[in-house]
């Protein structure tokens, strides 16, 4: 039989701590009321070992490689939907009928325009803004376009605010490159779906018309979709950390985009791109980047390689590893970068410092050099990470705010190292 509780012993006192179960075998020990009871509080820099939240969102064994969204094996997902499909999915906890997902659609075709004068944001950057500054910026200043933070349904079921985000930080994001590269914006058209839309606002021009590839918009349906959700990770604990104070979702969502910037997060994909020309600059010297990467007095590491999670594999890398070997053969593409890929992940796999400490390559390894294949810029790159993990944070956000039971602040303790508690000294007495 299970345990129900765990013991944990102070001096001479027992107390007793309820253990919690989750549906695939998840366990923890439940410390909500540890402080109260012991006057101790747990110490878990970098949450190592904290579980925030009970969700029903996504589950993920990283020993084993394992990676669903509702349920569903992402292997499933990514080679039998649409990004569409999934977000609807991830955000209503079923998949989609016909007419669900005609209706979804219709949502993402209805709120993809941005108040004209939004569009005079873009012109205030500096040229050389970077993409995820826009991107948060633009997305937090929604709230004052569209304040009214109502619950009514959109077609598809979302509140009008969901849909909003959904659609329009599509638009914000192909805006931003366009802004960027000093050409006139594509809007949104009623005729493309998701992925085909965005390809189209960022790439057609008036003199030079986009041809829209099904391989291309394959290729980026699964990339989303792979990025869809990822439980706890840094950015959507931001989400729900931020939204744990009351502040609205837009408000939320740009601080996820904040947090996903970081190049241990989203912005990796764009670091593993810089990494990879830097060996192919550097003539090919593998060995210099692997040694720099194992020297402890070095902070340099091989970006691309290890999570905090996945101790085997992370599955998504595996897939999009398919995914571009796919994509440069149907499209007969060449990127010496993926040479220069391949020959790393086969060195660094028979390396002993490695092997020992679990590191694979991650979901950011492969993702960027399929990215360049499609014409997307490098700096664009975290923002394509943030535009398929946006149905995954909206939907932890709700998530946390319909646990009614949890409905609490988030905030952590710490330990103090700090002073004692010393006389204030008035400045002509300070020397
Ligand atoms: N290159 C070299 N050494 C590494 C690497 C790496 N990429 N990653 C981890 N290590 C070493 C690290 O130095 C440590 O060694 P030791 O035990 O001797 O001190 C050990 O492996 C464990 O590393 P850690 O930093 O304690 O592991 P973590 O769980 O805190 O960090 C990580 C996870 C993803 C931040 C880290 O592996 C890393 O920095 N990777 C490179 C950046 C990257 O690719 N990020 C994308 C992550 S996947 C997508 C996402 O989450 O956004």
């Amino acid at each position: 039989m299970s345990e129900n509780f765990a013991t944990l012993s102070i001096g001479e006192t027992t107390y007793k701590l309820p253990i919690v179960r989750g549906t695939r075998g998840d366990k923890a020990i439940d410390i909500r009321k540890l402080f109260k009871e012991t006057g101790y509080m747990t110490l878990d820099s970098g949450y190592m070992n904290t579980g925030s939240c009970s969700s029903s969102i996504t589950y993920l064994d990283g020993a084993k490689g394992i990676l669903d969204y509702r349920g569903y094996a992402i292997e499933d997902l990514a080679k039998n939907c649409t990004f569409t499909e999934v977000a609807y999915l991830i955000l209503h906890g079923v998949l989609p009928t016909f007419d669900e997902l005609k209706s979804f659609k219709q949502d993402m075709r209805r709120f993809a325009l941005l108040h004209e004068d939004m569009i005079h944001f873009f012109d205030h950057f500096p040229p050389n803004a970077s993409p995820m500054s826009i991107l948060s910026t633009t997305v937090n200043s929604l709230h004052n376009y569209y304040p009214e933070m109502d619950e009514e349904d959109a077609y598809g079921g979302l509140t009008v605010t969901t849909a909003r985000l959904l659609a329009k930080t599509r638009t914000i994001a192909a805006f931003s490159y366009k802004k960027s590269i000093g050409h006139p914006l594509v809007y949104p058209s009623p005729k493309l779906n998701y992925c085909e839309n965005f390809l189209n606002m960022m790439f057609d021009r008036p003199n030079l018309p986009y041809k829209i590839k099904p391989e291309v918009v394959s290729a980026l349906n699964k990339l989303l979709i792979l990025h869809a959700d990822h439980e706890q990770n840094c950015s959507t604990s931001t989400v729900r950390l931020v939204g744990s104070s009351g502040a609205n979702l837009y408000a939320s969502i740009s601080a996820g985009v904040s947090a996903l910037w970081g190049p241990l997060h989203g912005g990796a994909n764009q670091a593993v791109i810089v990494m990879l020309e830097d060996i192919y600059a550097d003539d090919k010297d593998f060995e210099k980047y692997i040694a720099k990467a194992k020297d402890k007095n070095d902070p340099y590491r091989l970006t691309g390689f290890g999570h905090r999670v996945y101790k085997t594999f992370d599955p998504r890398a595996k897939i999009i590893k398919k995914a571009c070997d796919e994509i440069f053969k149907k499209l007969e593409l060449e990127d010496p970068l993926l040479d220069i890929a391949k020959e790393l992940e086969e060195r660094v796999s028979q390396d002993e410092y490695f092997i020992k400490r679990n590191l694979y390559p991650n979901v950011d390894f492969y993702s960027g050099i399929i990215y360049r294949a499609m014409g997307i810029p490098t700096d664009m790159f975290p923002v394509m990470f943030a535009l398929g993990r946006l149905p995954g944070w909206i939907a932890q956000w709700t998530e946390m705010k319909e646990d009614r039971e949890n409905a609490r602040i988030g905030r952590p303790r710490q330990i103090y190292t700090g002073n004692k508690r010393r006389e204030y000294i008035p400045m002509k007495e300070r020397g």
